[in-house]
């Protein structure tokens, strides 16, 4: 193949595969600086199903993304701060929380058992006290201690009150508590907005009058947000919302919008980051200037941006078999499963970035839909009914096995992970400051067995 870069979009920024290359050989190599990987050899040393991890990756993006902010709220002359929360709930593994917080950022919680890592921390003495948590999430009576026993050594930490029912409990803590708002703002986004479950409406915020200690008012629209106007619809009312409720909040300081920028799941990219973040300041100074208030402080919680090109997940080709009508010509057996792995083949519907890691100049492709291991119909990937081109099996070497990554799996997967026909969670590696570290081994049966009761 004449240009398999431009082919398999690998060394692009628009699609998160700038820290990418080919070899001359066809292997799929991946940066950390001028560090060098590659997956190839590492499929053949660790084995696949595999993960791989850059921690590297996240810090390039946690501090892009600081700066972005920080350069916009400058060019403008913001009066106000902008803090990156990073949402646990998209990767609660050590591995990539814990360089997140090295460039900065702060955390956000949604459960109890998040905030206890929060706790392990704080009580290492890991953090410093600049370190902001928001928690987020139903209250339930663990959640609320632990969130009051935090407070009390400590630690500059801001619940937000998500139901009515949550009011009585979070109006007794003794520090700065937020509110979530339901905008009632529709956008296209994959999140069920039909029937909005989290969040106070407007009219129950407004309804609260003044709320004790109330710093923070939040939304969160949706995840992979379609369209960048509906990021700003979104921050407008929420803006409405925000100078209403600070007359009789006056302490109210700050707005946190949520999660939302889309990951690498579309073909083409939807909208820059640089642009949505010029837009976002640059209406927040116009808006708070016309309606007579004090920029507020900016919150952003985008999770899946951040962590998705961190790590990627390769598996070997089993086998292939004939599809007799359809798009695609063969389904390619996979080691491992969408059903366990990559759950959000079915949550978002999501369209994944897949490559092969060797012969990525193989001139002969072939059309494939990829099957799961488990012994289920479901446990399959057909790129929404289209197909994935990969090389054909029949021009491998003898005893060469065809790989294959799937791009951008950093985020959620790892947290949904299940166990469906017994599958073994794969083994995975981290690699950093040029070294490759073995972090988790395949799950044996025995292993697995035992989660059963066996
Ligand atoms: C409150 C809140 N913040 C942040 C996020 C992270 O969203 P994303 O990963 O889409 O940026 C979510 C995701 O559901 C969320 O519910």
């Amino acid at each position: 193949m004449k240009n398999a870069k431009k082919f398999w979009k690998i060394g692009k920024r628009e699609h998160n595969t700038q820290y990418f290359d080919i070899t001359k050989d066809g292997d799929l190599v991946v940066f950390e600086g001028n560090y060098q990987y590659n997956i190839r050899e590492l499929a053949e040393k660790y084995g696949t199903p595999l993960k791989v991890m850059l921690p590297y990756i996240i810090e390039q993006r946690v501090e892009d993304l600081m700066d972005l902010f920080e350069d916009c709220l400058r060019e403008y002359k913001y009066d106000g701060q902008f803090y990156y929360h990073y949402p646990m709930k998209v990767n609660q593994n050590r591995e990539f929380v814990l360089p997140i917080i090295s460039e900065g950022a702060n955390l956000e919680t949604t459960s109890a058992n998040e905030l206890w890592v929060v706790k392990r921390l704080w009580h290492q003495h890991r953090f410093n006290s600049r370190i902001k948590v928001i928690c987020n999430g139903p209250k339930t009576e663990q959640y609320l201690a632990l969130i009051a026993e935090l407070k009390s050594n400590g630690l500059d930490i801001v619940p937000i009150i998500e139901d009515l029912s949550e009011m009585e409990a979070l109006q007794k803590f003794r520090g700065q508590v937020g509110v979530r708002v339901d905008l009632g703002v529709q956008v296209d986004s994959y999140w069920d907005k039909k029937i909005e479950r989290f969040g106070l409406s407007i009219d129950e915020v407004y309804a609260l009058g003044k709320i004790k200690n109330l710093t923070t008012l939040h939304y969160h629209m949706g995840s992979e947000i379609e369209r960048q106007a509906d990021i700003l619809r979104g921050l407008k009312k929420a803006m409405e919302v925000y100078v209403k409720l600070k007359k009789e909040n006056p302490s109210l300081d700050t707005i946190d919008m949520g999660g939302g920028f889309p990951g690498n799941f579309h073909t083409k990219p939807l909208y820059s980051i640089t642009g949505v973040v010029h837009r976002i300041i640059q209406f927040l100074g116009t808006y708070s200037r016309e309606h007579g208030v004090q920029p507020p402080n900016i919150i952003c919680e985008w999770g899946r941006y951040v962590v998705s090109p961190a790590q990627f997940t390769i598996f070997s080709i089993l086998n292939d078999k004939l599809i007799p009508k359809a798009s695609a010509k063969k389904w390619y057996v996979i080691d491992g499963s969408f059903q366990t792995h990559l759950l959000d083949t079915w949550a978002v519907r999501r369209q994944w970035h897949v490559v092969p890691v060797n012969n990525m100049h193989a001139r002969k492709l072939t059309r494939t839909w990829l099957a799961g291991l488990s012994c289920d119909s479901d446990d399959k990937y057909t790129a929404g009914g289209s197909y994935i081109m990969l090389p054909r099996l029949e021009d491998l070497e003898a005893g060469e096995k065809q790989y294959i990554a799937v791009l951008d799996t950093g985020d959620y997967q790892d947290g949904f992970t299940n166990h469906h026909c017994l599958n073994a969670a794969p083994a995975k590696v981290v690699c950093q400051n040029g070294d490759v570290t073995l972090i988790n081994k395949r799950e044996t049966a025995e292993e697995v067995g035992k989660l059963f009761g066996w």
